[in-house]
Order: C-alpha cells, then structure tokens, then sequence
C-alpha cells in the first residue's frame, strides 16, 4: 500500500469481528391505520397499498429513547452470552434522542455494567444502525476493542407532524442492537458506507433555530422542528442507488444476488422492497419483511428484523445475508453478511456447546 507522501508500508493483519449477539425491543402500544384514519384523512388501504404497514408501535407514558435502547442492548447481551463489563466500545445510534448530551451510548453503557468502555453517538437516520456497525468493525479489526455493543433507537412520534398525512402514518418507535466480538471468523464478507448530502434536503428533520444573540434569522420552531420528507425523491433514491451499492458489495464478496440467502433492508416500503427483488432477479420471499406490523423504525429497522426473523428460525447460522440501510442524508451503508449468531439462551445453543466440549474432550 502507498502513503498519500510516497512511502509505502505494510498493511497490518486483521483481526476477524463476527456478530455474536442480536435484540430489540418495540414499546407496547399499538396505532393501527384505522387509529390514524381518527387522525388524518387518510384510510387502512391506502396506507397498505401505497407502504405494505398495517400498524406501527410507539411509545407511551414516559418511555425514552434510552429505555428502548436499555432493553434492547441487553436482549442482544443475553443472546451473545458475554457479561456486560466485557463489552469495552458502545456505539449508539439515534436521530431522536432524549436530549443532545449526555449520549445515549453513555446511558446504555452505565446500565449494561460496560464499566470499561469507551464509545459515542452516530446520528445518520435510518442508515445509523449499518454504520456504526461496520465502524465498530474497525474498532475489533485493529484490536482497539475485544466486543463492541452496536444499539439503533430511535423515537420518531416525537418528531413527525401528525397532522401530515404523507408522513405521520410511516413511522414506529422501537429499539435494536448486535454484539460484535473478536474471533478467528469474519461475519463481514464485503461492505459498500455512502453519502450524497447534495440531496439532503428531500428528508430532514431539526432546527435552525437559534438562540445566540448575534444570529437575526430565527424560524419559527413549528416550521423546522418536524419531520419533513420529499416522499418521491427519497423512493426514486432508494429504487436507483441501492440496488447498486447492493451489486457492488456481492462483487467485492465474490457473490452473485441469487448465493444471498436473504435480503435484509431498511423496512421503509413494501413497494421498495418488492422493486429491489425485481432489480436484482432474487424471489420476493427472500426479502425479509415486517414493516406491516412495525413500520419504519428508522435506524432499529434493520435489527429488529434481524432479531425477528433468527427467532422465528427463518434465518440461520451460515447463511450469507444482505443488510442494506438508506434513509436521510442522503446515505447508504451496505454489508455482505455470513451470519452465526446462536442465541446462547436456546437449548440448541447449549447442546451445540456440550458437542463442542465432548469433542475437543475426546481429542
Ligand atoms: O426511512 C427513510 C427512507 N424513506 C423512504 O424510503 C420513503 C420513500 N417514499 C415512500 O415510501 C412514498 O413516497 C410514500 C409512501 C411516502 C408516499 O407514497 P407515494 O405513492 O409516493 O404517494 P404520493 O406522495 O405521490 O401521494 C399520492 C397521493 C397524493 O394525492 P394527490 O396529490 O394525487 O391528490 C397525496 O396527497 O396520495 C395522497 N396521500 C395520501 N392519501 C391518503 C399522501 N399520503 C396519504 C395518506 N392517505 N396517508
């Protein structure tokens, strides 16, 4: 490898980061499309025609972003069996938080007992779980971390507008997270992290609000403060460029759409996902879904039908995945995955272990 000054050097051997550990958490409360149809004049069949949802979770009484990312930590904690104070770097990933600072990743690592980690926050929407994974890969390559704690929260009913129909009949609240941990073997066959901020503003949600004394333009917050999305825009992005950040990872993988066991992609329409399938000549069912009764949980999405669909045994260890979150930013993250998470809380997982020691016994 060449330095940008001319020198060469070596490029160090890494270490193999494999995901051990899966969960997520969704709050209680139900609003199904008829509870929206109260709200906003719009109808249980347009919204699972034109999305696939057919109802969405969100938080209720005085539930946070934290609380949501709390539990869904230690479903994964518990899946991958490794104590929590071995788990030395959290990132967590959120674009609601309960407030700027302290982080979220801070308040997941106190009540998870990581007493010695380190971490930080990453706001990049819908693609925050995908990106935070693949850097929390870096951290265990380079043997700066031994397991990292990956948690996506977010709470969007904080922040749509729920007088605007286009948007507020999208979005659920929920919570989820991996355990990333040093190993022999590598989950991560190939991996494509993207921006394009030229189209930022087709989805953004926040404030320029100020209060410095010095800045004259203020807005009113009402206006800026809510999600606002260019619905369209974002479709016509996420049918044209994932697709081709999805081509390019399986190459760099060495693999072709129809050697994927299954496709796991933000869950923001069923309509993107079908059209996904069609690009790419794979069946439909190989798209793992569940928005219909979730949503768009933004950046839980992807864990949460992870967690979902390796419970119900649909997805199993050694089979190769896509993951692929898009969202807000514009930005993509893509990841070819060989999966091996064994929740260690299954009675499979223990007898497979009991072999294990049995055999390495016998020799
Ligand atoms: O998580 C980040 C990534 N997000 C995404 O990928 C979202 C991408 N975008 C989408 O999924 C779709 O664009 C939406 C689901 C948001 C909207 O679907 P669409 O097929 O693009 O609808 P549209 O915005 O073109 O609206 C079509 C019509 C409009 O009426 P007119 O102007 O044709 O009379 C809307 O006013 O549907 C109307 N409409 C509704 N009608 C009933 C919009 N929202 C609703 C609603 N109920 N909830």
């Amino acid at each position: 490898m060449t330095a940008p000054h001319g020198k060469t050097f070596q490029t160090p051997s890494l270490i193999g980061c494999e995901i051990t550990g899966i969960g997520a958490f969704a709050p209680e409360t139900i609003l199904t499309n008829d509870d929206l149809s109260q709200l906003v004049d719009t109808s249980d069949e347009w919204i699972q025609t034109r999305t696939g949802i057919k109802q969405r979770h969100v938080v209720s009484g005085d539930q946070t972003v934290a609380e949501l990312a709390i539990k869904a930590a230690q479903d994964a904690l518990a899946c991958s069996g490794i104590p929590g104070d071995e788990i030395d770097l959290v990132i967590a990933a959120s674009s609601t938080p309960d407030a700027i600072y302290p982080g979220t990743s801070c308040q997941v690592q106190h009540a998870i007992g990581a007493t010695h980690a380190a971490g930080f926050d990453m706001a990049l929407a819908c693609t925050g779980f995908m990106s935070a994974m693949i850097t929390a890969r870096q951290f265990i390559q380079t043997g700066a971390a031994r397991n990292a704690m990956v948690v996506a929260s977010d709470i969007h009913s904080r922040f749509v507008d729920w007088s605007d129909r286009s948007t507020c009949i999208l979005f659920g609240d929920a919570a989820g997270a991996a355990v990333l941990s040093a190993s022999d073997k590598d989950s991560f066959l190939s991996y494509e992290m993207r921006l394009d901020g030229s189209k930022g503003h087709e989805l953004r949600m926040g404030t320029y609000l100020s209060n410095c004394p010095l800045v004259t333009q203020r807005t009113p917050a009402q206006e800026v403060v809510y999600l606002k999305m260019n619905g369209k825009e974002v479709f016509k992005f996420a049918v044209g460029v994932v697709p081709h950040s999805i081509e390019r990872a399986l190459e760099k993988a060495g693999l072709k759409p129809g050697d994927i066991d299954h496709y796991v992609l933000h869950q923001a329409n069923k309509r993107i996902m079908d059209a996904m399938a069609e690009r790419l000549d794979v069946d439909a069912d190989r798209m793992v879904m569940n928005l219909d009764r979730y949503g768009n949980t933004s950046a839980a999405s992807i864990p949460l039908a992870l967690k979902e669909a390796s419970q119900e045994g649909r997805i199993l260890p050694g089979q190769k995945l896509v993951l692929c979150g898009f969202g807000a930013g514009l930005a993509w993250t893509t990841a070819i995955i060989d999966w091996s998470v064994v929740d260690q809380r299954s009675a499979s997982a223990k007898q497979i272990q009991k072999q294990t020691a049995e055999c390495l016994e016998a020799h």
